[in-house]
């Protein structure tokens, strides 16, 4: 997928301007505000949405087109995010430094041990990404290593506790699984 372009050619937001559901739904689940982290920003609408919420908010994604557009997207609430161009494979976060970390649909599942390890005692990280049964509906990912299997997150995120989890698969928001989990 070359989302740079896709970021460049819509003259809005691909994704809309609003958080994903599974964020906005699962509000009540938010630390309080601190220090959070949107792996895979794309064009923002998650991370300004915390940065409304009072979070203090850095995005990483791979793409300068959307981190410009997460931006200005800050910028039009009012708000602002700290933009991070960097390849979420080659990353390195400090331990212990956040009190939140949020993941829509994106899935690497080497990541996943970094980010619990910069959490902070207590801190949470959701995460929302497609599964496998998303490619009878012909659009989001097709690679089988970005879907992830049935109760697969429950699996990687054992050692954690889950204070929330839910799998859906229907035609309008397609299929997907959802987590919070929470570092003792
Ligand atoms: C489906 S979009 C998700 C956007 C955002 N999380 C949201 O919910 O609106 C996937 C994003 O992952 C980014 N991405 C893909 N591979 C990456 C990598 N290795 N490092 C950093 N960002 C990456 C892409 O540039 C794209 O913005």
């Amino acid at each position: 997928m070359d989302w740079d372009a896709r970021y460049q050619n819509n003259p809005g937001y691909v994704f809309g301007k609003d958080p994903a559901r599974f964020l906005l739904e699962n509000r009540a689940f938010l630390p309080t505000p601190g220090v959070a982290l949107d792996v895979a920003v794309g064009e923002g609408r998650n991370a300004a949405y915390l940065a409304r919420l009072g979070f203090r908010v850095a995005g990483i994604d791979l793409s300068k087109p959307g981190l410009i557009k997460a931006s200005r997207l800050a910028f039009e609430y009012g708000v602002a995010i700290q933009p991070v161009m960097a390849d979420l494979t080659k990353i390195a976060l400090a331990p212990a430094s956040l009190d939140l970390i949020v993941c829509i649909n994106f899935l690497e599942r080497r990541l996943l041990p970094v980010l619990m390890e910069a959490l902070k005692p207590k801190g949470r990280l959701f995460m929302e990404t497609y599964t496998k049964g998303q490619v009878k509906y012909g659009f989001g990912p097709s690679n089988a290593e970005h879907l992830l299997n049935e109760g697969e997150l429950l699996d990687l995120f054992g050692a954690f506790r889950v204070v929330f989890y839910r799998e859906h698969d229907n035609e309008i928001t397609g299929a997907k699984a959802g987590i919070v989990v929470e570092k003792s």
